[in-house]
C-alpha cells in the first residue's frame, strides 16, 4: 500500500481500456473516485488512463493501470495482490472485461473455444468476486456489477457460448447477493444494450452465415444509428448500482436501456421482497393459461 489512502472512493473496473469499460472509468473518475483499469493490453491501458486522467483533470495515482489476463485461474488472485499494494480497500468491483466467444452454429464450434469463453465470461469475473468480498466485507461492506449480455435473459441463436456464460453470471449473481446481504454487500447484473464496440464488430466480421441473418443486420444497424451517449448511459446505470445508500438493491439484473434505473433506489424495498428483474422460469398461469393436473 502506499501509505496515503484518502477518503476517496475507490472502484476496480475490468475491460477498461476501452468501451464500455472505459465509459465506466471515466464516469467514476469524473466523480472523485479512484479507478483501477484492468486489461491485457498494458500499452493501451495505459494510454486509455492517460487522456482520462487528461480529461478529468485527475492526478497519475488516482487511475491505476493493472496489466492481467483475467482468463488465467490464478489472474484474480494476482491482480488483487498488486491493487492491495496500492489501496487498503475496495468499494465497487465492475466486471465488465469480455469477449464475444465462438460464432455459429453449436455443432459447428470446437468445445475448446467455450473453455476460452468461460474462462473470460464466467470464471474471470467470479474469480474477481472471490477476491474482492472477504476485502469488502472487512471494510463495512460494497458493491459489486457483473456485465451481462445478449442470450442471458431469452436464447440467442449461434451464441450459445456466450449465452450461457452470462446466463450463469446472472444467476450466481443472485446467489452471492442472498449469500452476502448480511455484509452489506451488493451484487448486481446490468444489460447495457447493444453498443458500438470492438465486440459488436466481431459480429459484423462473422458474417450472417455463422452469425444469423438477423443478428448480423442488428450489428450492422447498431454500428450505423447508435450514438455514443448509449456507452454513457449504461456507465450512469453501473455507477448508480455502485453507488447506493441502504436499502441497497441486490441480486437483480438491470437494463441500463429499458429500467428506470434513475428511480429505482425509491422502489428498493418492492424489488428486493419479490422477484422483479430476476431469471425466473414462465408458468402458465404467467400466459393466462390454466392447466389442471390429471386426476
Ligand atoms: N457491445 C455490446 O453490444 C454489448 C452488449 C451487451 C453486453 N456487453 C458486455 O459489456 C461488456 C463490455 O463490452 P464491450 O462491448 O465494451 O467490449 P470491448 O469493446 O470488446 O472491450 C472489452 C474489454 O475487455 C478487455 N478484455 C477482454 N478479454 C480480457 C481478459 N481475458 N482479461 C482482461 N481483460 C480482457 C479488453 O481489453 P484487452 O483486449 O486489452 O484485454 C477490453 O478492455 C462485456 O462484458 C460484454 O459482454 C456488450
Amino acid at each position: 500500500m502506499s501509505g496515503e489512502q484518502s477518503e476517496m472512493k475507490t472502484v476496480c473496473v475490468t475491460g477498461a481500456s476501452r468501451g464500455l469499460g472505459r465509459a465506466i472509468a471515466e464516469k467514476f473518475l469524473s466523480s472523485g473516485w479512484k479507478v483501477a483499469m484492468v486489461a491485457r493490453d498494458e500499452k493501451k491501458l495505459e494510454a486509455a488512463a492517460d487522456s482520462l486522467r487528461r480529461d478529468c483533470k485527475r492526478a497519475r495515482s488516482d487511475a491505476v493501470v493493472l496489466a492481467f489476463d483475467l482468463s488465467g485461474r490464478d489472474s484474480a488472485r494476482r491482480c488483487f495482490k498488486e491493487l492491495k499494494r496500492h489501496w487498503d480497500r475496495l468499494d465497487a468491483l465492475v466486471n465488465n472485461a469480455g469477449i464475444q466467444g465462438p460464432i455459429g452454429k453449436f455443432c459447428d464450434i470446437e468445445a475448446e473455444k467455450w473453455d476460452v469463453a468461460f474462462g473470460t465470461l464466467l470464471f474471470a469475473p467470479l474469480d474477481m468476486c472471490r477476491e474482492a468480498i472477504p476485502w469488502m466485507a472487512g471494510n463495512g461492506g460494497g458493491d459489486i456489477v457483473n456485465l451481462s449480455g445478449g442470450g442471458a435473459a431469452s436464447p440467442r441463436e449461434n451464441f450459445s457460448a456466450y449465452a450461457a456464460a452470462k446466463t450463469a453470471l446472472v444467476r450466481v449473481t443472485e446467489i452471492l447477493a442472498l449469500e452476502y446481504s448480511a455484509e452489506n454487500i451488493s451484487v448486481n447484473a446490468v444489460a447495457p444494450g447493444a453498443m458500438p464496440t470492438d465486440m459488436l464488430s466481431s459480429v459484423i466480421e462473422a458474417g450472417p452465415e455463422a452469425a444469423g441473418e438477423r443478428e448480423y443486420e442488428a450489428a450492422r444497424r447498431v454500428r450505423a444509428e447508435s450514438c455514443p451517449d448509449i456507452l454513457r448511459r449504461a456507465a450512469g446505470c453501473v455507477y448508480a448500482l455502485c453507488n447506493q445508500k441502504s436499502p441497497k438493491i441486490t441480486g437483480r439484473l438491470i437494463s441500463a436501456v429499458w429500467d428506470p434505473w434513475e428511480n429505482l433506489a425509491a422502489h428498493s424495498e418492492t424489488i428486493t421482497r419479490g422477484d422483479i428483474y430476476t431469471l425466473r422460469r414462465v408458468m402458465p398461469q404467467d400466459r393466462g393459461e390454466r392447466w389442471e393436473a390429471e386426476a
